[in-house]
C-alpha cells in the first residue's frame, strides 16, 4: 500500500501540485540572499525573520474579523478586529527561525511546538517533543517549517495535530520540493501549502535543489562546530 502511494506521488506532475507560491519581488529578493552560502548565520536569521513577517501577512488574508467599537480622537466608530483564534506551531528546530517574525505580526496567536525528526537508522519519523496550548479543537493552524523536502516530518506533524481535532492547517514554508508537496496533497488534501518557491527536486541525501542547504544549521550556525 505504502509503495503504491509512493509511486503515485513520484508520478505527480509539477503542474498538478496544489501549492501557493508567493512570488512577491521582495520575498524573491530575500530568498536569493538566503540561497547565498556566504552570508553569515546572523544575516540568515534576520532575513528568515523578515520573510516570516511577510508570509504571516500573506497567509492570514482570510482570517475572520468583526466590527469593534473604537473611540478615535474625533468620534466613535466601528472598526474590524480579528475574531478567531489562531495557533502557530513551529516544527523544531528550523521552524523556530520563523517564529519571531510570525509572532511580531500576529501577537494575538497562541504558540505550540513540535519536535520531530527522521531517524535514518529506524527509517521512520520520531516525535520527541510536543507542547500545545490547552484547547486547540477547531483552531486554525499555521504550521511553520522552512523546508518541505520529502514531506515525512510535515506529514507526521500534521497527523499528530489532527489527533487534537484542530481546524484548518496551513503549512508555511520558504522552499518546497515537488515530492513533499505531492505527498501532502495526496495524504492530507485539506492542508494548504504556502511557499516562496517550488523547487526543482530533492537530491539523494534529501536536500532540496537548488535550495539553501540545511536551514537549521544555517540558522543556528551548527555546521562549523558539529
Ligand atoms: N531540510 C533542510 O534544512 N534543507 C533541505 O534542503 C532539506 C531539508
Amino acid at each position: 500500500m505504502a509503495k503504491k502511494i509512493a509511486k503515485k506521488i513520484a508520478k505527480t506532475k509539477t503542474s498538478k501540485l496544489r501549492v501557493t507560491e508567493m512570488h512577491h519581488p521582495v520575498l524573491q529578493h530575500k530568498l536569493s540572499l538566503l540561497r547565498d552560502k556566504n552570508i553569515s548565520s546572523m544575516v540568515f536569521r534576520q532575513v528568515v525573520e523578515e520573510m516570516s513577517q511577510l508570509l504571516a501577512y500573506e497567509a492570514t488574508r482570510d482570517l475572520k474579523t468583526q466590527p469593534s467599537d473604537v473611540v478615535t480622537p474625533l468620534e466613535k466608530t466601528k472598526s474590524p478586529k480579528i475574531a478567531e483564534p489562531l495557533l502557530i506551531v513551529a516544527v523544531l528546530r528550523a521552524g523556530l527561525g520563523m517564529l519571531n517574525g510570525m509572532m511580531k505580526i500576529l501577537p494575538f496567536a497562541t504558540i505550540g511546538h513540535i519536535g520531530i525528526y527522521r531517524d535514518r537508522f529506524v527509517n521512520a519519523t520520531v516525535e520527541y517533543y510536543l507542547r500545545l496550548p490547552k484547547d486547540v479543537k477547531n483552531q486554525r493552524i499555521l504550521l511553520l517549517d522552512p523546508m518541505l523536502a520529502s514531506g515525512d516530518t510535515a506529514c507526521a506533524a500534521i497527523e499528530r495535530l489532527k489527533e487534537y481535532g484542530v481546524g484548518k492547517i496551513r503549512l508555511i514554508t520558504l522552499l518546497a520540493a515537488p515530492q513533499g508537496v505531492a505527498k501532502i496533497n495526496k495524504l492530507f488534501p485539506d492542508v494548504e501549502i504556502y511557499t516562496v518557491n517550488l523547487e526543482r527536486e530533492l537530491n539523494k541525501k534529501g536536500y532540496i535543489l537548488p535550495g539553501m542547504g540545511d536551514a537549521g544549521d544555517r540558522l543556528f550556525d551548527t555546521i562549523r562546530h558539529s
